[in-house]
């Protein structure tokens, strides 16, 4: 059996979803952790024991780490890099414009780390960046400090917000990739360390699995295509769905059995958001056009997507007739249930499209934050589920938090004024609505 070395100490440059919760993993795993971000707000947050962000079970793990003092959260690379041994990188990797990723972060934080890195660091990447990034990296890190001697792995992460803690801990895969075996080893050890741990996991059951840089670097973005692949092809068949009366729920039910198919993913609805699907597929579509390849397919993916707001919010319209003048209850905003992140979500975009169409837009979300500005300021934020439901025309149910998908429908229908009620995300029960005497909208489940 295979020896696990005792992993030195760490540093995490980032303190967004996957920083965080790698970092509060490892150091609940007994690895001293330093926790790095230029945000002051953040790291004062962690610090006392709090998430900047909603994660389900993240704060007590922040508490523990706190106490043991094996978690050190900070904004200074000067007090902690010289002692780590391994760097993390988890900052965030934003599209520009044109889709492409912006890597500005990543380049600025680990020029920052390599000035102040002692010999032998083993630099790690986590953050989602396209294909080629590790070797222009490495030629930039040795420009910086020439005297540093460094490897470089990349590690991608697939942990998902809202489950963070627990796909970290239960992962089906540990890819590594790079080319020197000792890099790769130690960085397999510290989750081994973890798998070991206190913490219950199941990560001495994944599977590890070394590739070269460059196929790691493409396992994350592909992986990520994959599955908006999957849910705009759902998607698809939902549009048609609707058109030849069949219900794409019970169409994907049947071939999700299919194992070499799945269920996964299958999901129709609003579409995909949040900040990952859509700028990674951005991202590949774009780093393929660089290479001379036309990805079609996921540009073909990424159209459907777009489209389906506007579908949703024509089929109401079909439905219910003219938007204007009528009030709108519209349930989540977030781009998914188990978060507070609105990065991209459909369901704004719906709210937005009610507004121009003339609609009173009065949203509910239980966790929903607001950073962007995407929101359009015409709608209204209510504090809870029954304010924005009593006495309006319509419910949207645009995200699929458990307290709408467990709503009480003879409530929810004497509550309301009118009686339709559009479910964005598939995910209520149709048959009891309509026994409620809800009008119910799917999406291609006519
Ligand atoms: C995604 C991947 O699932 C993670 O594996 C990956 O690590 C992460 O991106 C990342 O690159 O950091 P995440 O963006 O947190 O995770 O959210 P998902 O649960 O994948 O959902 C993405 C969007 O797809 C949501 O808007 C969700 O509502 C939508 N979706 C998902 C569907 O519309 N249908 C489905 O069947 C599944």
């Amino acid at each position: 059996m295979k020896t696990i070395e005792k992993p030195g100490h760490i540093s995490v440059i980032g303190a967004g979803y996957v920083g965080l919760t790698t970092a509060v993993i490892f150091a609940n795993s007994g690895i001293k952790t330093f926790l790095i971000d230029v945000n002051k707000d953040k790291i004062y947050s962690i610090n006392r024991g709090k998430s900047p962000f909603f994660e389900e079970n993240i704060n007590g793990l922040i508490n523990s780490a706190i106490m043991s003092r094996m978690l050190v959260p900070t904004t200074s690379y000067a007090k902690v890099i010289p002692k780590s041994d391994i760097i993390f990188c988890c900052v965030g990797t934003p599209d520009n414009a044109d889709g492409s990723s912006n890597l500005r972060f990543v380049f600025d934080s680990l020029k920052e780390a390599a000035v102040l890195a002692k010999n032998g660091v083993i630099f790690v990447q986590k953050s989602t960046v396209p294909v080629g990034t590790g070797s222009k990296l490495m030629k930039s890190l040795r420009n910086t400090a020439p005297k540093l001697d460094f490897s470089y792995v990349s590690n991608p992460e697939f942990l998902r917000e809202g489950t963070a803690v627990a796909d970290s801990l239960n992962p089906d895969r540990i890819i590594i990739g790079g080319d020197e075996i000792r890099a790769l080893q130690n960085v397999a050890d510290l989750y081994l360390a973890v798998g070991s741990g206190p913490l219950e996991s199941s990560i001495k059951k994944a599977d590890f699995i070394y590739t070269t840089l460059e196929s790691a670097e493409l396992i994350k973005v592909s992986a990520n295509a994959f599955l908006a692949l999957k849910i705009s092809f759902a998607n698809s068949i939902a549009k048609l769905s609707d058109k030849v009366d069949a219900d794409v729920v019970e169409v994907m039910d049947g071939i999700g059995k299919d194992r070499r198919i799945g269920r996964a993913f299958l999901n129709a609805g609003r579409g995909y958001g949040g900040g990952c699907f859509p700028k990674d597929v951005s991202g590949l579509i774009s780093t393929a056009k660089d290479s001379g390849v036309e990805l079609e397919i996921m540009s073909a993916a990424s159209a459907v997507n777009s489209s389906m707001p506007d579908y949703v919010v024509d089929k109401l319209q079909s439905r219910a007739g003219t938007l204007r003048g009528k009030r709108i209850a519209l349930l989540g905003l977030s781009f998914k249930a188990g978060t507070s992140d609105t990065r991209r979500s459909p369901s704004v975009v719906l709210a937005n499209s009610f507004i121009k169409r003339g609609a009173t837009v009065l949203a509910y979300d239980p966790e929903a934050k607001f950073e962007d500005g995407e929101l359009s300021n015409k709608v209204r934020l209510v504090k809870n589920f029954e304010s924005a439901v009593r006495g309006s025309n319509i419910a949207v149910v645009a995200t699929d938090w458990p307290e709408f998908i467990n709503m009480n429908f003879e409530q929810i229908a004497k509550l309301m004024k009118g009686n339709v009620l559009v479910d964005c995300m598939n995910a209520l029960d149709k048959r009891r609505a309509v026994k409620a005497g809800l009008d119910y909208l799917g999406v291609g489940r006519s």
